[in-house]
């Protein structure tokens, strides 16, 4: 694939045309075809790719990881209590000082402020894996998922039941991107940051239009009536506190058995994971015959791959 600027990021879907996006879920085939076949490219020779994880993880971490290795660079994994981060050197200071050391930053990190920060500051590429405003790489992978399991030319109608996080932002930008159907439901006072979208998406015209094809509301039935993918995650993302109150209001947007019944009969399942068993998604659903989880989850290292030789290779 070629690159149209010296220094590209992935901060947000919305650093990707829609054609690039779409370039990169191909990429992403050809590399999970080319492993099957055992065969490796070796794209990031003598590249160095930092993974900085401010939080913790383990498919985005291990994927990244392998990633790099399997296109035969090396990856110097940092952690913020291991260092100088977690004792408040700032973004701007460590994204000078990993340019002059490594090809690529991948970071999981809190707001995307300093994520912006350390991407402004960086001579190198920066890579989002997994902000408190959104998880570009995880819907690269759901999307993937999407084209393997229920439409190549992803124009069917995904769902997202739930708490309205980071991959219901990332879902909305991947819409307005594509122009898929949309079906987006919330409890109210959990719904997804739709002014701060609103505020990235401004610098797309051609996006606009798309905001018809987007559903918010409060009824998870209706949020999941007919529809071919059904998405959904944890009730209390990473640093929220677990309450009993919020866990009530959120029983209705359970997806289980009943409420899988509104979709399609032919309906897959989607979870980035790690799931609570039993509270946003029951086991039958979870790991019954419409689950793709396991896909999607794999679907990540090849995604992956595609995402680091689109932005580090050179
Ligand atoms: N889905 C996802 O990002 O998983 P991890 O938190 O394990 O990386």
């Amino acid at each position: 694939m070629k690159k149209t600027a010296s220094k590209r990021d992935l901060l947000t879907l919305f650093d990707l045309t829609p054609n690039e996006l779409l370039k990169i879920l191909s990429r992403a085939a050809y590399y999970k075809k080319q492993r099957k076949q055992k065969k490796l490219s070796a794209y990031l020779k003598g590249k160095n790719v930092a993974l900085v994880f401010e939080k913790p993880s383990t498919r985005t971490k291990v994927s990244f990881d392998v990633a790099v290795n399997e296109l035969g660079g090396h990856s110097v994994s940092l952690q913020s209590d291991s260092s100088q981060l977690g004792r408040g050197e700032t973004y701007e200071d460590t994204a000078k000082v990993l340019s002059r050391y490594v090809q690529g930053i991948v970071i999981r990190t809190f707001g995307q402020e300093g994520l912006e920060e350390l991407a402004q500051a960086s001579s190198i590429p920066v890579i989002n894996a997994l902000s408190d405003f959104c998880h570009p790489c995880q819907v690269l992978a759901d999307l993937l998922t999407i084209q393997e399991h229920k439409d190549k030319k992803l124009q069917t109608t995904v769902s997202y039941i739930g708490d309205g996080n980071n991959m219901t932002n990332t879902w909305i930008m991947a819409a307005l991107m594509l122009g898929f159907p949309l079906k987006v439901a919330t409890p109210q006072g959990y719904e997804a940051q739709v002014d701060e979208i609103k505020k990235y998406a401004a610098k797309f015209p051609a996006y606009q239009k798309n905001w018809k094809n987007i559903t918010l509301s409060h009824d998870p039935e209706d949020g999941v009536k007919d529809v071919s993918v059904v998405n959904t995650d944890t009730w209390f993302s990473m640093g929220q506190e677990v309450s009993d109150e919020k866990r009530k209001l959120f029983e209705p947007f359970q997806l289980n058995a009943s409420l899988m019944k509104k979709a399609k009969k032919d309906a897959i399942v989607l979870h980035c994971l790690p799931a609570h068993r039993g509270e946003e998604v029951t086991d039958d659903v979870l790991d019954g015959p419409q689950s793709r989880i396991w896909d999607e989850a794999e679907n990540r290292l090849h995604v992956q791959k595609a995402v680091l030789e689109f932005l580090v290779r050179k």
